[in-house]
């Protein structure tokens, strides 16, 4: 069994990260780096949830996300299913909320849930029983909590602490989920410098944010920058043509070798996936020794047996009902 610090309450769901403090970040992040083993790549695995059942329902595509969850629900004895979205009676006009219920009168714990609808995980958290857990494992535009937390976990355990670094995010940040989760994440834990970095058309309005810089080239955005997030074109988002073609887009913004090294010496390079190789990142800086970007799968499930074992270990206690505007948080 991991050791839960008892004195700190953890919110019942993992909705979005500017649900946890300072505090809650730094518990998820030092309770997955103990299911890390000593070599750095191997996960431990243990029976702290037997008799918990975790339910994956995607209604977007995903590779990395539902298969980490399946992986950390199995590594910690839960039940796992994943539900077939497809066939299942979404397609014969059930909605979301029934196809939930029915799985809930099924036994079903946790619901671990990706909608393309920004606000979908928390409609469902605001109508289910108070012993439910809901995870959003990524809703529309709008957050991507347990991305951004292994990106946090990439951070801590390869670069400097995070009160000395310059974070650059370059890509699609108006289109991207992750980016936003990124950006609460990064600001919850005192990052004094991170940089947008994209053409306008990409980038999302910043007055709000202290901490936060736009920037409209690569190689001033990068300069000695520590990490380099990179970001794929999100085209499924996009309502309006906001670059020219893919190929204007890689000119200006790729990431090449040649531009890696205006980083520090010891940046690295993350990317949330999937990559389109040459058109945000060069195949070879994808996997240059800078690059991290498949340290961050690994942690991936490592952070999801984080969030699983720390939401699962709380009383159950109703929470404070979210309100719609609340899913509507954009940077
Ligand atoms: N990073 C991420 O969300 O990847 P998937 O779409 O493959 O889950």
């Amino acid at each position: 069994m991991m050791h839960h610090d008892s004195d700190l309450p953890f919110p019942h769901h993992c909705l979005a990260i500017k649900d946890f403090s300072k505090e809650h970040i730094s518990h998820i992040l030092t309770t997955a780096n103990q299911y890390i083993l000593s070599d750095g790549y191997h996960i431990k695995t243990s029976k702290e949830l037997e008799g918990i059942t975790i339910a994956n329902l995607f209604f977007e595509p995903s590779t990395r996300t539902r298969t980490a969850f399946e992986i950390a629900a199995i590594k910690l004895g839960a039940t796992a299913i994943n539900l077939n979205v497809e066939q299942s009676a979404t397609h014969k006009g059930e909605s979301l909320l029934d196809t939930i219920r029915n799985l809930e009168a099924m036994l079903c714990d946790i619901f671990v849930i990706r909608h393309a609808l920004s606000g979908a995980a928390h409609f469902v958290a605001k109508h289910l029983s108070p012993q439910t857990h809901i995870i959003n494992a990524g809703d529309g535009l709008h957050a991507h909590p347990s991305q951004a937390l292994l990106d946090m976990l990439t951070i801590k355990r390869h670069q400097k602490p995070f009160h000395q670094l310059s974070v650059a995010i370059v890509g699609d940040i108006k289109h991207s989920r992750v980016a936003r989760s990124q950006i609460h994440a990064l600001r919850t834990l005192d990052v004094p410098d991170i940089r947008l970095v994209g053409p306008k058309t990409l980038l999302p309005d910043t007055h709000n944010y202290d901490k936060v810089s736009c920037h409209y080239s690569l190689s001033s955005g990068i300069k000695d920058a520590d990490v380099i997030i990179m970001l794929r074109l999100q085209k499924e988002r996009m309502m309006d043509a906001c670059i020219p073609s893919d190929t204007e887009y890689a000119s200006f913004f790729r990431l090449t070798q040649d531009q890696l090294k205006l980083a520090a010496p010891d940046a690295i390079v993350l990317h949330p996936g999937p990559i389109n190789h040459g058109i945000e990142i060069d195949y070879s800086v994808a996997n240059s020794c800078q690059s991290l970007i498949l340290k961050q799968v690994t942690y991936g499930i490592a952070i999801r047996m984080a969030i699983f074992s720390l939401i699962i270990n709380q009383p159950v206690i109703a929470t404070e009902p979210v309100t719609t505007q609340d899913t509507h948080l954009y940077v």
